[in-house]
């Protein structure tokens, strides 16, 4: 990541660009991430809730891939290049990996809660992190993604009714945080 490249009259120091540009990249590698990971869950979900947990999914990516653009565009505002290609993606992102091989709703209310709360973890994160960096409008865009992740991570765990994170049922491949 390079920080601020582009010259801008934006009033923001160079070194607050420039370090606010390079974190947000960050988490735009995760909310592309999250983004694919919802349509996946979207496509392959199948049993008894499928109708409520593929409309529901779909909500996810169309949500992520506002956030995406929220970041995306903030990041170009201060001067930096939006780094949204899938090579670079899939290098940065630090969601843990989507299982594959899962199909039961049940599996997919595990996986994509894992997914939105390691999102929501970290761009919770960010909210302080621009906050101490001096871009409070970068940081009114986290907490305005945060909010929203918070509620879609309400609205998946609902379907689990709350067992989630308290059973240890995981889905095949229990990959969270696991790079
Ligand atoms: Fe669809």
């Amino acid at each position: 990541m390079s920080g601020a490249t582009h010259a801008t009259l934006n009033d923001l120091p160079e070194s607050t660009r420039g370090q606010v540009i390079d974190l947000l990249n960050q988490r735009l590698a995760d909310a592309i991430d999250l983004e694919l990971q919802a349509k996946q869950a979207h496509w392959n979900v199948k049993g008894p809730q499928f109708i409520a947990l593929h409309k529901l999914f779909d909500e996810i990516h169309a949500a992520a891939d506002e956030y995406v653009d929220l970041l995306a565009e903030r990041i170009v505002q201060l001067g930096g290049v939006a780094e949204g290609v899938t090579a670079i993606v899939a290098e940065r992102s630090e969601l843990p990996q989507y299982p594959i091989n899962i199909s039961s709703g049940e599996e997919h209310v595990w996986a994509l809660s894992n997914a939105l709360a390691s999102f929501g973890e970290r761009i919770r994160r960010a909210i302080d992190e621009t906050d101490e960096l001096g871009d409070t409008d970068a940081t009114d865009i986290c907490t305005e993604i945060s909010r929203g992740v918070d509620k879609w991570l309400w609205f998946v765990e609902a379907h689990a009714d709350g067992a989630t994170a308290a059973t240890a049922t995981p889905g095949p491949r229990q990959t969270a945080n696991a790079r």
